[in-house]
């Protein structure tokens, strides 16, 4: 059979007859891969498909399983899909690997067989771990350390599984090909073999993925048209909480967040308002705000965290964890311009606490009270909540669906909100929470200014130096 090589994108799939530094179609950088391209006998090329009516497609009996955490079900829509194939990708050691297993673990099929391919770790390291998360394993539970996918499409025909997991994609090859495993080609035809494999039996396949260290996964673009979801598993890897999002969802939507955290004997999955991230009870230091974050349709408070610093050096210092750095920025320049309170000589430290990420406006307002809170050494009464989008003018921009904010809000036990003045219509007077409303910036200066008066300045004591 003569074979040629083309060359391929690994960001967007465009093909090249050349190798060249930059790929024409979405110009990334050294991102062509060579492609052994073999050319098939016309005659040889499987030509038989089958054709049935569609009434007499067979359906499975209930739609989905449930995958035994109640955030991942949410996330997911109803749970795992049957004849779907998920994809969860993150980068190593967030614990991915762990969120699938146990939820092997914990989905109850107990008649029939599911399967776990550990391309990576020992069977005996799988075990290990599943002894760690749960007391008692299925016998269903079937355990494969095969690396080759010819081998693990022959294993999933002749075990029928109702669940298959194959973790990751990226250490698995195909011996059709020469490449190594994780390239693009490997991961294309490994994913292609899987899915087929997989939709035969209607059964649900979940596929792992890493992603490298600027985000991408090996050849994203090609694996994003052939699963069906996406999550993307993801936090700061020294804190305890990760956040699950799906990316894609053919049976939900894909503004839900699930939030876990990771404790000695696995994921613990944050449901209720007893698991909240920030503790609104606590007398608040300078520095600290709360604000309350919505995603999908589920909300939670989380503290915000500012250290402003007078330096006597030129260069100063710009540090954001867990929010959009240029808002942070704009919040910096707004609150310079209106307050002259010359922070373009302080370093600037601004923190969401405990590894939760935001990109909403609606923290602007909670960045500038931080700042002010941290820049004139007062803290903010407890059992308060910032928020509210800042214009560049210095206005006070309405936030979208207030309702659920202040249903959650008024759950979780909070006794006063600060918020934009638009949303005042929106208001209904039965009400446990007393709103502020703030028009501008200025007029949220002063709401400050009256919150902070009667709260003592409490500071952590020094460490005595001997
Ligand atoms: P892992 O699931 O192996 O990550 P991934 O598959 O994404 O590479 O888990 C990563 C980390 O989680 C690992 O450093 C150990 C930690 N961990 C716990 O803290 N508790 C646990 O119960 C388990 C299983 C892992
Ligand atoms: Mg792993």
């Amino acid at each position: 059979m003569p074979s040629k090589i083309t060359y391929e994108c690994i960001e967007c799939g465009a093909s090249y007859l050349k190798w060249q530094g930059q790929c024409d179609q979405c110009s990334a950088w050294n991102s062509l891969e060579p492609i052994t391209v073999t050319k098939k006998n016309a005659k040889s090329i499987e030509t038989v498909t089958t054709v049935t009516k569609l009434i007499n497609v067979t359906e499975p009996d209930t739609e989905s399983f449930k995958t035994g955490f109640i955030e991942l079900d949410r996330v997911l829509g109803s749970g795992w899909v049957h004849g779907s194939v998920n994809l969860i990708c993150g980068e190593p050691g967030i614990g991915k690997s762990t969120l699938v297993l146990q939820s092997l673990l914990r989905c109850n099929i107990t008649d029939e067989p599911t399967l776990y391919i550990t391309a990576e770790e020992s069977t005996i390291q799988v075990k290990q771990r599943a002894k760690r998360l749960t007391n008692e394993i299925s016998d269903q539970l079937l355990i494969s350390s095969a690396t080759e996918m010819e081998t693990i499409v022959d294993i999933i025909q002749k075990e029928r599984p109702k669940i298959v997991i194959l973790d990751s994609i990226q250490m698995v090859i195909s011996q059709t090909l020469s490449s190594m495993p994780g390239s693009l080609n490997q991961v294309r035809l490994c994913a292609s073999l899987f899915i087929k494999a997989v939709k035969d039996i209607g059964a649900v396949g979940i596929l792992v993925g890493h992603i490298t260290k600027d985000g991408h996964l090996a050849g994203p673009k090609m694996l994003e048209h052939m699963v069906d979801v996406i999550l993307f598993f993801e936090g700061e890897r020294t804190m305890s909480v990760r956040m699950l999002r799906s990316l894609k969802n053919r049976y939900g939507t894909t503004n839900e967040t699930g939030i876990f955290r990771m404790k000695g004997d696995g994921l613990q999955e944050i449901t209720s308002s007893n698991n909240l991230i920030s503790d609104i009870n606590k007398e608040p230091l300078s520095g600290a705000v709360i604000t309350f974050i919505l995603s999908g349709t589920r909300g939670m408070l989380v503290e915000l965290q500012s250290l402003v610093v007078q330096v006597s050096y030129e260069h100063t210092k710009r540090t954001f964890v867990g929010i959009d750095s240029h808002r942070a920025h704009l919040m910096i320049a707004i609150l310079d311009k209106f307050f002259n309170l010359k922070l373009s000589f302080k370093d600037i430290f601004i923190s969401l606490v405990g590894g939760l990420k935001t990109q909403l406006p609606d923290i602007d307002l909670t960045i500038c009270f931080s700042i002010w809170s941290s820049h004139y050494v007062r803290p903010l009464p407890k059992q308060l909540v910032v928020i509210g989008e800042v214009g560049l003018t210095g206005e006070i921009l309405p936030i979208a669906n207030l309702d659920r904010y202040i249903s959650s809000m008024e759950l979780m036990g909070i006794k006063t909100c600060i918020l934009p003045a638009g949303n005042k219509d929106e208001w209904e007077s039965k009400r446990d929470i007393k709103p502020i409303f703030v028009e501008n910036i200025f007029s949220a200066h002063e709401a400050f200014n009256q919150l902070c008066i009667n709260v003592p300045i409490r500071q952590i004591s020094k460490i005595e130096s001997n």
